[in-house]
């Protein structure tokens, strides 16, 4: 186990901001993950994936673990169904064209999420109708304070909106060591059917030639974030930086009467979920810039770094969106990204 002190992060973390790790150890199989955590024994560590739904606000004094476990496995091939075993440090989007490549069916509308296999169930990645929780079958993890390793089924997890037990009362208890996938085996069954109701994307699909197949979803997909979400290896950012925020019908209600435009997709019989980037927008932060942190020009729900912000400016004009639109909506729009202090 080899581990590198004063480490500097700014190539793992896809905002691209500098901060240093006082300690950093890279895992690339089970028994160092298992070294690794017997080494610091009950000490707090941070456990670095993809780093893209994270904005470092300060040097991390806690050790930082980066998880680059490998290797996509088909388990098991029956009855149209397959199960596909996938390690934690497996690119996110490889895991995506791999699917397509072997025809299985199942997460092509969440084709190009920046981020890597073991990160997906922590907030439950989504897009364009489909969530992972759709495909998830279970997941292996290592206790951080034990070394002791399990399966979390589908239950376990809780999965809710960008949300799931890792965010709530098994945060850092886990390290998430493979994930397994029930996918549709196309090889074998037509029964699928696509998920192109979400309105862009059908739009997206009819501008495309050929059948309407997963690929074509995928291509869709991928058109759609190319045009309007920056990518991180040109311009720093996390994605969705907030979450659209779910408030009750009746308050849907009468905020919709001062603002006739405002926007909202039912979630139940008495909540709706209102676009955060509508409000971010019409508070006027759209394509803004402070310094070189600032927000995306084609998607307000987007912070960027233009080049060399830090974690503590980009959190500022969080702090001040999050501020301007409690004053003109009465909304509290919450945090997506991890802010990671220490
Ligand atoms: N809108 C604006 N101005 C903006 C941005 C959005 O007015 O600058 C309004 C528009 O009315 C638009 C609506 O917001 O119709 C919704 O926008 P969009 O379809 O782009 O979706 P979103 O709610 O902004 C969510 C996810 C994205 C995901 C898309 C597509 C969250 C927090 N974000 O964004 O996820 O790709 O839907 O499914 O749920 C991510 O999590 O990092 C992410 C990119």
């Amino acid at each position: 186990m080899e581990i590198k002190h004063h480490y500097q992060l700014k190539e793992h973390n896809t905002f691209g901001v500098s901060a240093f790790a006082k300690a950093y150890s890279a895992v690339t199989s089970l028994q160092q993950l298992r070294e690794v955590l017997g080494f610091y024994c009950e000490q707090e560590l941070f456990i670095l994936g993809g780093g893209s739904n994270m904005l470092i606000i300060n040097d991390l004094e806690r050790p930082v673990v980066h998880i680059m476990l490998k290797g996509t496995e088909v388990q098991k091939q029956e009855n149209g169904t397959v199960i596909l075993k996938v390690m934690a440090g497996e690119n996110w989007h490889e895991v995506v064209l791999f699917c397509i490549q072997n025809n299985f069916a199942g997460i092509e509308n969440l084709a190009l999420i920046p981020g890597n296999t073991g990160t997906a169930p922590i907030q439950n990645i989504g897009a364009y109708g489909v969530e992972l929780k759709d495909v998830f079958y279970s997941c292996d993890v290592m206790e951080v304070s034990t070394g002791k390793e399990s399966t979390l089924s589908k239950a376990d997890c809780k999965f809710g909106y960008r949300d799931s037990i890792f965010k709530n009362e098994a945060l850092g208890k886990y390290v998430i060591t493979s994930v397994k996938f029930e996918l549709k085996d196309l090889n074998v069954t037509q029964e699928y059917t696509l998920n192109t109701n979400y309105g862009v994307l059908q739009e997206e699909m009819n501008q495309l030639p050929g059948n309407n197949d997963i690929n074509k979803v995928a291509q869709a997909v991928i058109n759609i974030r190319t045009n309007k979400l920056p990518d991180p290896r040109i311009i720093g950012n996390s994605g969705s930086f907030f979450k659209n925020p779910i408030i009750l019908r009746s308050e849907y209600d009468d905020l919709v009467r001062m603002h006739p435009q405002l926007p909202c997709y039912e979630v139940d019989e008495d909540r709706v979920k209102i676009p955060a980037g509508w409000l971010i927008d019409q508070s006027g932060f759209k394509g803004k810039r402070y310094g070189d942190a600032g927000v995306h020009d084609k998607q307000a729900l987007v912070l960027v770094n233009h080049g060399k912000a830090t974690g503590k400016e980009i959190l500022e004009v969080a702090r001040n969106i999050q501020k301007a639109v409690k004053l003109r909506f009465g909304i509290v729009i919450e945090t997506e990204v991890n802010l990671i202090e220490n």
